[in-house]
Parts: C-alpha cells; structure tokens; sequence
C-alpha cells in the first residue's frame, strides 16, 4: 500500500481508467466529478463506459476499498496529497477552446490547496496555458507554484478503447513547473506504467501533445484526399497506400467517412487559435480539418451515386446507417461523422434508420439495436462506424435483407468488395 493519497479530478473517458490504476496499485484514491450519476454508477458498480476492463477494474477497486467517488470536489482536494486534474477541454463551434471546466476545477483547487501537494493537469491544453491560465488560477489561493506546491502537465495519449492498457505501456510526458515538480510526477507514474517517462518543460509538452494528434489530423486528411482523386482514377486508394507504406519513410494513415471523437478534431483547434492570436496562419492545419469535415459531405455523394448505379434515387430510399459512435467498438459518440451523415440524408428526404452495438442515439433519424429490423428492405447500406460486429457480419444473411437491387457505401472499408459483390449486391467504398 502507497503512503500518498490521490484525487481525481473528472471520471469520464480518461479520469476514470487513471483513477482505477492508480487504486489497482494500492493507492487510496478519492475520485470527484461534478456529474453525480457517473459518482453514483462508480459507488454501486454500475460503470457502463465501453472501455475495455476498465467497469471490471471499477468494481474490483471499489469493493476492496481502495476508491470511491464523490460530487464534492472540494473535499476531494483537501484530503489528497496528489490532485490529477482530467476533466474535458473542447472547442466551440467556432473552434474556440472551452475552457471553463478546466478553470472551475482548478478554482476549486485553489481554494482547498495547502503546501506541499502535487497538482497534476492531464487534460489535454492549449500552447502556454499553463503558465497564462493555470497558474494565475492556482496560484490565487495565496501559495505558490514550484515553491508552495508542485505543479506539473502530463497529457493523456491513450487511445480510446484501448485506455487502460495503453496508459500502463505508452512513453509518457511530463513537464514541471520546476525539476522538482517534473521528478514527483515521475515518480508518481512510474507506479503505473512501463513506458518511459519523458521529462521536459511545461511549454514544450503542451506542444508535444498538439503536434502529436495535428500530425495524425493533416495525415488522415491528405489520405482523404488521395482517396477522393483515386475514386476519380479508378485506382484504389487503400491499396495504393498500403503498397506506399512499404517505402521506410512513408506513414500514411487511411480514408474514412470523417473524424470525430474528443482529441484528433479538435487539438488542432488549440494550436490555429494561438497561432492566430500570435498573428500567424496555420494553412495546412487548417486546410487539412476542412478535408476532414467535408467527408461526410463525400459520404453522401458516394450514395447518391451508387444508388444511380441501381437506377434508384435518394428520395423515398431506405437508407441503413450502421455506426453512430465515432469510432469502432466505443460508446463515444462525441463529433462523430454519423451525426453529419444522418442530418445531411435527411434533407435529402429519404428514410434514415441507424443502428450501433453500444450506443442508442438517433440524431434524427430513426434508430434501433437490433441489426435485422435496420437492414430489413433497404436500399442503401452505409458503413460509418469500423465496429467489430459490422467486420464479422455474415454477408450472405445480411445480402437477404435488404431490397434489391442494393448498395452499399464502405465508409470504413471493413468489407471486401468482391466477397460483397457476390451476394448481388454493388459495392461502393471511400478511395475506390
Ligand atoms: N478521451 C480520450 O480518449 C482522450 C485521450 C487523450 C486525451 N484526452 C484529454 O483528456 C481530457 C478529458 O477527456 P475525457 O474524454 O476523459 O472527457 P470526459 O468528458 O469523458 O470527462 C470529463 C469529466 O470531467 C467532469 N468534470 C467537468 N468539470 C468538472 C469539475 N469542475 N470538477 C469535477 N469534475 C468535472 C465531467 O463531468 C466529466 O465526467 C480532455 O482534455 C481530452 O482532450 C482524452
């Protein structure tokens, strides 16, 4: 059993697995999250969060004692020795960070600190907000960072779905206010995990963070466009960058119906916001989120064609969107592309019925968790979301369903168009 008790601050995606972690290796953490359904859903054993082991881990922590949540964030501050601060930082529609949840939680920080504590920030910032934002705000309560208390900035780079095993194995970054405050935290996460731990200023982590999700942003894009130009050429994308991806230097990611989730749309955000206030333009960033956004735009210009290719129009078309979270195998449905996709077939006119394994949110359209009554006479199927349930579907049941003559349009490209293709029914997908 550790000596130090820990506090954490926001149980969603990330706060919660970390929490859990941390209570696994004997740690006594306190969880607080001004959400008192998720604290009450942690203290009865009732965690739904689609993160693989991560409920599990809940349950075996909670009933050893070892956590327990609470809407009392204050309480939470003074009664621990490390605050790990993970609480949700987006944008707006503007693109402007949202920062209010971060400053709250950092306010009641303040208020509730005494000397010799470790604050950790986790949620993913702004380039210099640390030193703009967060320290003005920790620092009102009368003690000083560095001096009074530790401070330290540690982004979260797990993946989701894979959260809890990649925060135990990823390289981890770490700045400090001071060597002092970068050590503690160190030390802290070398409880945790085996990934190395890379120590630095506090400045150059936030950047790291950013440039980490923007790189996969601008790649993602630039496959989104190699994929456009190949559905012109008659060459398929997919296969040509796997083939590309066999030269040493070349990392291409791959085409898709859009990106969504809580990181890669919007980190970006956070560096063309700073830029433009230091008086720079990001051009290529920027360009590349407008790729990204316009593909379920594409999605829907890919049904119209292959539903012209059957001689049916989009009007009056049932249409089966399978996927509403943003990414396989997650509840997460957080700037997903369906969302865009369902709203844009709407307008259209056509029947829209949708269908996820873990999530039940409709967005407008109608919606259902049984596969069979979503498929049942339609037209056009769209693949948004790369769940694993859709990758094992049974195609020639699946061919039965729908109302032929039928299409469908890969978003993903989890299906294999000639195995599609047998079952009488066109195949369409992004890059092909
Ligand atoms: N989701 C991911 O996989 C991921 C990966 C890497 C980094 N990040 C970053 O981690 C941060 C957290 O992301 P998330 O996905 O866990 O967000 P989330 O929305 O799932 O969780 C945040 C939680 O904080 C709670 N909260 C908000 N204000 C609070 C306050 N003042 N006091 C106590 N609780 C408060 C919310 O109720 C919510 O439950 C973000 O900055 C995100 O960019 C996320």
């Amino acid at each position: 059993m550790h000596n130090l008790s820990i506090g954490v601050i926001g149980l969603g995606y990330v706060g919660l697995p970390m929490a859990a972690l941390f209570a696994d290796r004997g740690y006594k953490v306190r969880g607080a999250d001004i959400n008192s359904e998720i604290v009450e859903k942690i203290n009865t054993g009732r965690v739904e969060i689609n993160e693989s082991g991560v409920a599990e881990l809940v349950r075996k922590v909670v009933s050893l004692g070892r956590f327990s949540a609470t809407t009392n964030v204050a309480e939470v501050v003074r009664g621990s020795d490390v605050i790990i601060i993970i609480v949700q930082t987006p944008v707006d529609r503007e693109g402007i960070p949202d920062l209010r949840a971060l400053e709250n939680a950092c306010r009641t920080v303040a208020q509730n600190l005494s000397k010799r504590k470790l604050v950790i920030i986790e949620s993913t910032i702004p380039p210099g907000a640390t030193e703009r934002i967060i320290t003005p705000i920790l620092e009102s309560g009368s003690l000083k960072a560095g001096s009074d208390f530790y401070l330290a900035y540690s982004p979260e780079r797990a993946i989701p779905t894979k959260t809890l095993e990649e925060i135990q194995t990823n390289s981890r970054i770490i700045g400090g206010v001071n060597k002092e405050s970068a050590e503690a935290a160190k030390e802290l996460y070398s409880n945790i995990t085996r990934g190395e731990l890379i120590t630095s200023d506090i400045r150059t982590v936030e950047v790291v963070k950013l440039i980490e999700n923007t790189y996969r942003d601008v790649n993602i894009a630039l496959a989104n466009e190699i994929a456009l130009l190949c559905e012109k050429l008659g060459v398929d994308a997919l296969k040509a960058i796997e083939i590309a991806n066999r030269h040493p230097r070349v990392h291409l990611h791959f085409p898709g119906a859009g990106v969504g989730g809580h990181c890669i749309p919007k980190d970006p955000h956070f560096l063309i916001h700073r830029a433009e206030e230091l008086g720079i333009e990001l051009k290529v960033i920027k360009v590349a989120r407008e790729v990204n956004e316009s593909m379920p735009q594409h999605i829907l210009e890919l049904v119209k064609k292959a539903l012209q290719n059957v001689n049916k129009t989009i009007e009056n078309s049932k249409i089966s969107i399978l996927g509403i979270a943003y990414k396989g195998n997650t509840d997460d449905v957080r700037g997903t592309p369906s969302k865009k996709i369902i709203e844009e077939l709407l307008q259209a006119n056509c029947e829209v019925f949708s269908h996820d394994p873990f999530v039940s949110q409709d967005f407008g359209g109608k919606f259902s968790n049984d596969l069979s009554e979503v498929l049942r006479d339609s037209d056009c199927v769209v693949i948004v979301t790369d769940h694993d349930a859709y990758k094992r579907m049974d195609l020639k049941e699946f061919a039965k369903s729908l109302k032929k003559p039928s299409v469908i349009v890969d978003g993903r490209r989890i299906l294999n168009p000639e195995e599609v293709e047998k079952e009488g029914i066109s195949y369409f997908g992004v890059g092909r």
